[in-house]
């Protein structure tokens, strides 16, 4: 592996699909190594869009829009951040073989549809997930919740993240108004909802897995300690690391992550998301790319997801140990506002052991993440305690 010179004709140019505060750590790792970084999204001055050496805004689900501006910037890499991008692009251009797109075109494919990974995974791979159907209208939908799924379960738009469009159905008379928030929530109307069986679980985890080369230049897969995490209305509130675990549902779950990440394959960081319960583990959904609950690797590792992530597509070797414990609590937007000013900052430091990251975008809404809140401490207790506390003095205001 070289790395040219960014700026000049030689630079070795990754293109960012996606530039929340994920793709801006990662632009930094990725700049830390002299790579050219191109950040794109479908709105201005996006927090990657801060940090890169050049930025674009572009509709990102418009094949012909992203066909050009990869024509015309040419990147080596091309790294999607989110789910709703132009996959038939991706694929054409890797067809092409002019530059990698991370990890594959096929796992953005079948990742940002909840369709294509849930059958591969359940049906080809056979690992447990929750019992679940795909329904094109309110009495399909109907029909799956009587004839299997029951009571509670969960509604999701096949096409959506961060918990948009999802609700949990607790009786069957809650199940019309959960069919049409899922239809008019998702990012991209598939015409199809996923239904999902609630599992029981005791607690979820999120495992970190790289797919990186080793000296001898094979792909080798390692993982970082279990991430514990807590998600209110399907969006993350809190994380921490390492989440305690038996030693038999911590190697299943990396059996399963083994299996799952093999099968997509690339070279990357992977989020695979699980549900625990005693020894039990059941597969929930994965992302290839960085994860918005392993924010607190920024405090806990030596090598953080996102540094894994540039390592691992630059084929640089990799060290996915954990350094100390940790917890990470989000600073949401508390109000719908654009140019926001954050007051206590100051106070939120004073916490011991807190780091606190804004990620600088220009709109809040009531549950826009706009921040988080990171601490390390002697145990995970004492760390979740400590985020939360460092979150909560921040304070988010219009600005008058
Ligand atoms: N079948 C399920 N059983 C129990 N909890 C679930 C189930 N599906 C989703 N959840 C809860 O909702 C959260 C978000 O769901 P997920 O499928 O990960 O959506 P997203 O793609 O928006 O992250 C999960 O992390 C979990 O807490
Ligand atoms: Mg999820």
């Amino acid at each position: 592996m070289t790395i040219g010179t960014a700026l000049t004709a030689n630079a070795t140019r990754a293109l960012l699909l996606g530039s929340g505060e994920l793709g801006k750590e990662l632009a930094i790792s990725l700049q830390r190594y002299g790579v050219e970084v191109i950040a794109v999204d479908r709105y201005q001055n996006a927090p990657a869009h801060q940090v890169a050496h050049r930025s674009y805004v572009i509709d990102m689900t418009d094949t012909v829009a992203v066909k050009k501006l990869i024509a015309m910037e040419q990147p080596h890499f091309i790294i999607p951040e989110i789910e709703a991008i132009a996959t038939q692009a991706l694929a054409e251009i890797e067809a092409e073989g002019l530059c990698t797109v991370v990890p594959n075109a096929r796992a953005i494919q079948l990742t940002m549809n909840r369709e294509g990974i849930r059958t591969l995974v359940a049906e080809q791979l056979n690992i447990p997930t929750s019992k679940y159907a795909f329904a094109q209208s309110f009495d399909e939908l109907q029909a799956a919740v009587d004839k299997g799924i029951g009571y509670p379960c969960f509604i999701k738009p096949t096409m959506s993240s961060s918990g948009k469009g999802q609700s949990m159905v607790k009786s069957a008379d809650q199940l019309r108004a959960a069919w049409d928030y899922a239809k008019s929530s998702g990012r991209v109307d598939t015409g199809k909802v996923i239904v999902e069986a609630k599992i029981d679980f005791d607690f979820e985890i999120t495992l970190l897995t790289i797919r990186a080369l080793n000296e001898k230049g094979e792909v080798q897969t390692s993982f970082c300690a279990p991430i514990g995490h807590v998600q209110e209305n399907g969006d993350y509130r809190e994380s921490w690391q390492p989440q305690a675990m038996t030693d038999a549902s911590l190697n299943l779950s990396k059996e399963i992550a083994f299996k799952v990440t093999d099968e997509i394959g690339g070279l990357g960081l992977f989020g695979v998301e699980l549900f625990i319960k005693g020894d039990a583990v059941w597969f929930s959904e994965v992302s290839p790319r960085p994860h918005d609950t392993g924010m607190v690797t920024m405090v806990t590792q030596r090598q953080n997801e996102f540094e894994l992530h540039a390592r691992a597509i630059l084929g640089l070797p990799v060290n996915a140990q954990l350094h100390n414990e940790g917890a990470s609590a989000v600073i949401l937007g508390g109000v719908n506002a654009t140019g926001v000013r954050y007051d206590g900052l100051a106070e939120a430091l004073t916490v011991p052991d807190t780091e606190v990251r804004l990620f600088g975008k220009p709109e809040a809404f009531l549950n826009r993440r706009m921040g988080v809140a990171l601490a390390t401490a002697e145990n995970v207790k004492e760390a979740r305690f400590k985020a939360v506390k460092a979150a909560g003095l921040v304070v988010v205001k219009a600005e008058l």
